[in-house]
């Protein structure tokens, strides 16, 4: 298994030729790895309706004919906008992508679609990939205490934005870490724009000083290998 970031909260998962691509914000992200012509995905998984999360969402399911996954008021929108294939899922319910597990669970944000229609709760979810590693995208949210009913999993990789103003900022993200007790941990949604910049390395530092987590920089386009 293969997790490339791709800039901002874009992942592209590899788990043997299945391609899980995550908030694929490419156009217009200033981070962007890759182009959103250049990229391929089996599933899409949306966390929520904001534009730097969905992105091209729509343009990539036409294009790839991959299945959307995605909160059932934001799935349903989807549709409308023409997404052939959806799972609407919600909070604690998964789905099953070629032998992978994909689990909703909650995260505290907003989730406005780019018409301005409500996309009901923003989530995060636990993917339990088919070899049996399991990997935890956060994304948009604040610090809560249920975070650490996710380390029964357990969780061997997790991704968790560090960045402020919209979602934890470090302080917060390192209490994260704590509740989680990941494998390793890979911060994101930091330094897109100047609103959000974070010394991540500085971050990752505090984390391996203060935790068993192994901290992971990753620079956009850059991948980790987790069969080790
Ligand atoms: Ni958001
Ligand atoms: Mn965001």
């Amino acid at each position: 298994m293969n997790l490339q970031f791709l800039g901002h909260n874009a992942w592209l998962l590899s788990v043997d030729e299945y391609r899980i691509l995550v908030d694929p914000f490419l156009t217009g992200n200033p981070r962007a790895a890759i182009s959103a012509d250049d990229v391929q995905a089996d599933c899409i998984l949306v966390t929520h309706g904001h534009g730097d999360h969905l992105g091209d969402t729509v343009a990539l399911s036409k294009r790839t004919k991959a299945t959307v996954v995605a909160m059932v008021k934001t799935a349903s929108w989807l549709e409308k906008n023409g997404v052939k294939s959806c799972q609407g899922l919600n909070y604690g319910g998964s789905v099953t992508l070629d032998g992978n597990v994909v689990k909703m669970v909650p995260a505290w944000h907003t989730s406005t679609l780019p018409d301005g229609t409500n996309g009901g709760l923003p989530c995060g979810f636990v993917v339990r990939t088919r070899n049996g590693k399991n990997v935890y995208f956060a994304g948009d949210t604040c610090l809560f205490g249920d975070m650490q009913l996710l380390r029964r999993y357990p969780i061997d990789l997790a991704c968790l934005p560090i960045g402020g103003h919209y979602t934890m900022d470090p302080e917060d993200a390192l209490l994260a870490v704590k509740f989680l007790q990941p494998r390793v941990v890979i911060p994101c949604h930091y330094d897109t724009w100047p609103v959000i910049a974070q010394d991540a390395e500085a971050w990752c530092k505090r984390v391996e000083a203060e935790t068993d987590t192994k901290c992971v920089v990753l620079p956009p386009g850059k991948c980790i290998l987790t069969d080790d």
